[in-house]
C-alpha cells in the first residue's frame, strides 16, 4: 500500500475551512494533521502532494449524469469512459448515473444493462438510480429488489409522453413503494402531456427554432407539476428530491413544502445559475444561425433573465431551499445529434453537456461573493453524499473516507473552449466563459489521477459503489 501525504493546503469542509495535512493510506484517509502537532519527519510517505496556497477539498459528486442515454433517436454522445473521464479532469470523483427503464421493457434488464455499460470503463466511482419508465406490478415488485442493490433512489418523469412518462396514478404507486422502502423519489417535474399541446401549436404557427423550446415548456409547466409531486409526496410519505429546478416558482413550492416539515429537496444546474432564455433567443452564428440556440435545448429549459429566475436560483442555494448543484450531464454534438430538430425544435436531443466543469462554475458563485467557499463544497459535494447515502465514504476529508480529494488552485485561469475540453462533444455549451480558480490535482481513492494538467487514471480504476438510504431526511 503507498501512502500520501497533502502538505501545507487548507482544507476546506462544508462546516469550515483549517490549515493541516492529509494522510492517505492506500485508499482511504487516516490522518488530518494539524500544524506544529507531529513533526512531518516522522511521517514517511511515499508521495508528497505540495497543496501550498491551494484548497483541499473533498472529490466533487455530480449526482445527476447520463453517459450513452438514448434519447430522441439518438444517444449521449459521453460513454461512460469518455464522461467519467472528463468528470475528473472538473475534480469530479464521483457520479450518480440514471439506468433506464423505458416504457414496455423490465427494469431488471435496464440495470443490468448499464452495470454492463459501465464496467471495466469508469475512470472514477460510480453509482446508478434507476429510471422507471413504466409502472405496473412487474416494476413496482422489482422496486423491492432495489436496496440490495445499492441502488436507493429512482426517478419518474412528469414529461416525455410515450417515453419516459408516468401519469398521477403511476406516481401514487411507485411513491407508495417507496415511501415503504426507504427509497428517495427523484421527480422530472414538467406537465408534460401540456407542454406537448403547447409545442404542437408553436410549430403549427411556424415557431420551430430552439427558442421554441422554452416558450412551450412554460415555468407554469413547472410550478404546477412541482407542486402535484409535491402534493403527492405529503400524501404518500414519499421523500421528494426534485431534479434540475430552473424556474423560481417552483423552488417556492419546494421551500413552502420543506417549510411545512416536508422531506422534499431540490437540485438546480449550472445552467440554470448561468445562461438565459434571452441569450438562447439571441444565439446566432454563421455556421447554425438562430439553430445555434440548439446547443442550449435542454429540460427543464433555460428560463428568462427578465423574470429574475437566475438571481432567485443563486438565492435559494444561500437559504438551502435548493440543496444541491448537479450537472444533469446529457451530451449531444451539433452535427449528427442536435440538427435532427434544424426544422422543428421538438425533435432535438435534450441536453447539455458539464460535468467538466460544474465544480469550476460553482467556484465562479465563491469568486463573486454568491456562495463561501464552505457552500461550494456543501453543495457539490458532502450534499450529494449524504443526500445519496454515501457520506462517510465521500463528501467529507476525515479518516476512514475514500481517499478523493482535489487541489484547488484559486489562483488558476482558464478559459473554456471545445477546444480544450475533455468531453465528447463539437461544441460547449460554456464556449468562452472566464474561469477563476483552477483543478490542480485530483485524487481518486488514494490514486493521483490528474496531476497539475496530466491524466494519470485508466478505465476500470472507477468501482461502483452501492449506496445507503439518504442520511439527509428531516
Ligand atoms: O434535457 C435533459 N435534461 N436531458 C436529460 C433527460 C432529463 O430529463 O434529465
Ligand atoms: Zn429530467
Ligand atoms: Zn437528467
Amino acid at each position: 500500500m503507498t501512502t500520501t501525504l497533502i502538505t501545507g493546503g487548507t482544507v476546506v469542509s462544508a462546516t469550515g475551512r483549517s490549515e493541516a495535512d492529509v494522510l492517505i493510506d492506500g485508499e482511504k484517509i487516516v490522518a488530518l494533521i494539524s500544524p506544529g502537532t507531529t513533526p512531518l519527519g516522522t511521517i514517511a510517505a511515499d508521495t508528497v502532494v505540495d497543496a501550498t496556497g491551494k484548497y483541499v477539498i473533498p472529490g466533487g459528486i455530480d449526482a445527476h449524469t447520463h453517459f450513452e442515454l438514448p434519447f430522441g433517436g439518438t444517444e449521449a454522445s459521453d460513454t461512460f469512459e469518455s464522461g467519467t473521464r472528463a468528470a475528473a479532469w472538473g475534480g469530479t470523483t464521483t457520479v450518480i448515473d440514471f439506468a433506464v427503464q423505458t416504457t414496455g421493457t423490465k427494469v431488471q434488464d435496464g440495470l443490468a444493462k448499464w452495470h454492463d455499460k459501465a464496467a471495466g470503463n469508469c475512470a472514477i466511482d460510480y453509482g446508478f438510480h434507476q429510471i422507471m419508465g413504466g409502472v405496473d406490478d412487474d416494476s413496482l415488485k422489482a422496486m423491492r429488489g432495489f436496496v440490495d442493490e445499492g441502488i436507493t433512489s429512482y426517478k419518474m418523469f412528469m414529461a416525455y409522453p410515450g417515453v419516459f412518462y408516468s401519469d398521477d396514478g403511476q406516481i401514487l404507486r411507485a411513491m407508495q413503494t417507496a415511501a415503504d422502502l426507504g427509497l428517495l423519489t427523484m421527480m422530472h417535474a414538467e406537465n408534460g402531456p401540456a407542454i406537448d399541446v403547447l409545442a404542437a401549436q408553436l410549430v403549427e404557427a411556424g415557431k420551430t427554432t430552439p427558442y421554441y423550446h422554452g416558450i412551450a415548456r412554460a415555468w407554469q409547466m413547472e410550478e404546477e407539476a412541482t407542486h402535484r409531486a409535491i402534493m403527492l409526496g405529503n400524501l404518500t410519505g414519499a421523500p421528494l428530491y426534485v431534479v434540475h429546478v430552473s424556474a423560481k416558482q417552483a423552488v417556492e413550492q419546494l421551500a413552502w413544502a420543506r417549510d411545512k416539515g416536508q422531506n422534499v429537496f431540490g437540485e438546480t444546474c449550472p445552467q440554470y445559475l448561468y445562461l438565459s432564455l434571452e441569450e438562447q433567443l439571441g444565439a446566432d452564428s454563421k455556421e447554425w444561425g438562430a439553430f445555434e440556440g440548439a446547443k442550449w435545448v435542454c429540460s427543464t429549459p433555460l428560463r428568462s433573465r427578465e423574470e429574475g429566475h437566475q438571481d432567485h436560483m443563486w438565492q435559494a442555494l444561500r437559504t438551502n431551499d435548493l440543496q444541491m448543484v448537479s450537472t444533469d450531464h446529457c451530451p449531444f454534438c451539433m452535427k449528427g445529434q442536435k440538427d435532427l430538430g434544424v426544422d422543428d425544435f421538438r425533435k432535438i436531443p435534450n441536453g447539455i453537456g458539464s460535468i467538466e466543469h460544474r465544480m469550476d462554475l460553482m467556484y465562479q458563485g465563491v469568486v463573486t461573493g454568491e456562495l463561501t467557499l464552505e457552500r461550494w463544497v456543501e453543495l457539490t459535494s458532502t450534499t450529494p453524499a449524504r443526500m445519496f447515502g454515501m457520506y462517510g465514504q465521500k463528501g467529507v476529508i476525515a479518516p476512514g473516507a475514500d481517499g478523493d480529494v482535489v487541489i484547488y488552485d484559486p489562483k488558476g485561469h482558464t478559459t473554456i473552449s471545445k477546444d480544450t475540453h475533455h468531453m465528447n462533444m463539437d461544441h460547449s455549451a460554456w464556449e468562452g466563459f472566464e474561469i477563476d480558480g483552477h483543478v490542480d490535482t485530483v485524487l481518486s481513492r488514494g490514486k493521483v489521477v490528474i496531476d497539475r494538467g496530466e491524466y494519470l487514471g485508466a478505465k476500470g480504476d472507477g468501482r461502483f459503489v452501492k449506496r445507503g438510504l439518504s442520511q439527509y431526511l428531516i
